[in-house]
């Protein structure tokens, strides 16, 4: 059975941590569905993790709906969350609305989630049946803006504005909250005082749910991660190693052997 928002906020009357992993391709999306990810974020960290981009700007609808097609057709249990990109809701209430509807009708999302506080925007997609996913704290669409990816809501005003704008999106209709890189204090009080989950990335042990980039997880990202990031295996020295024994036998005449070889 498919994981939908009502399980989601299932999970948080029953007060249920749950975990939630991002994912750009049929591959990995089959892996963690059968794993028992619940959820599975295409995050438009496809531009640094997997196209090589410096930040999450220049990704596009289209590289998003490719890549959101993709983990849907491997996700048979998992709700997937498509990230809209930076463009292509921040113009207009209208065009954010006809690019969230091509999430689920092109790409086979099942919700779709929105940087900033987007009250509009928000009210139109929920109104008219498309799950809304929040996300408030540092978020990386406006790295520019906030002078880099730092911590954010330090100072109270700064942090009494975010429980504001949580509120708001709650009221707005959004299904869930992405809390990223804010005090685990004011983490903890947001997810108290809101009936909706929030999911956190560095955000601490207080949100009702955590998301990584599937990446960091495996030990496969950045070799100077962010303080958040626990790698729970070394996958790049792993594969680094597999594709070292390939070479050297190869260059050494060791493969194919007979036993790969057919006669
Ligand atoms: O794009 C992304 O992967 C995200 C998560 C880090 C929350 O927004």
């Amino acid at each position: 059975m498919r994981v939908t928002v009502r399980d989601l906020s299932r999970f948080k009357t029953e007060n249920r941590r749950f975990p939630v992993l991002t994912a750009y391709d049929f591959l990995t999306a089959s892996i963690l569905d059968q794993a028992g990810i619940p959820i599975l974020l295409v995050g438009d960290t496809l531009g640094q993790v997997v196209l090589g981009y410096e930040t999450t700007l220049p990704v596009t609808m289209e590289q998003m709906l490719h890549h959101t097609a993709a983990v849907a057709r491997g996700a048979r249990s998992a709700m997937v969350v498509a990230d809209m990109p930076f463009g292509s809701y921040q113009g207009s209430v209208e065009e954010g609305f006809r690019n969230g509807v091509r999430f689920l009708k092109e790409a086979g999302a099942h919700a779709v989630k929105l940087e900033g506080p987007r009250l509009q925007l928000t009210q139109a997609l929920v109104e008219h049946g498309i799950p809304v996913m929040a996300h408030l704290g540092l978020t990386p669409q406006s790295v520019h803006a906030l002078g880099g990816y730092r911590v954010q809501a330090r100072t109270p005003e700064a942090a009494d504005r975010l429980h504001s704008d949580a509120l708001s999106m709650e009221k707005a209709g959004a299904s869930a909250l992405f809390l990223e890189a804010i005090p685990a204090d004011l983490a903890t009080a947001i997810s108290r005082s809101l009936a909706i989950p929030t999911i956190g990335i560095g955000a601490g042990s207080g949100c009702d749910g955590q998301v990584m980039v599937i990446t960091d997880l495996l030990g496969m990202g950045s070799e100077t991660p962010p303080k958040f990031v626990k790698a729970y295996a070394d996958l790049r020295q792993t594969i680094t190693e597999a594709v070292q024994s390939f070479r050297d036998d190869v260059e050494g005449g060791r493969f194919p052997d007979d036993a790969h070889s057919y006669h």
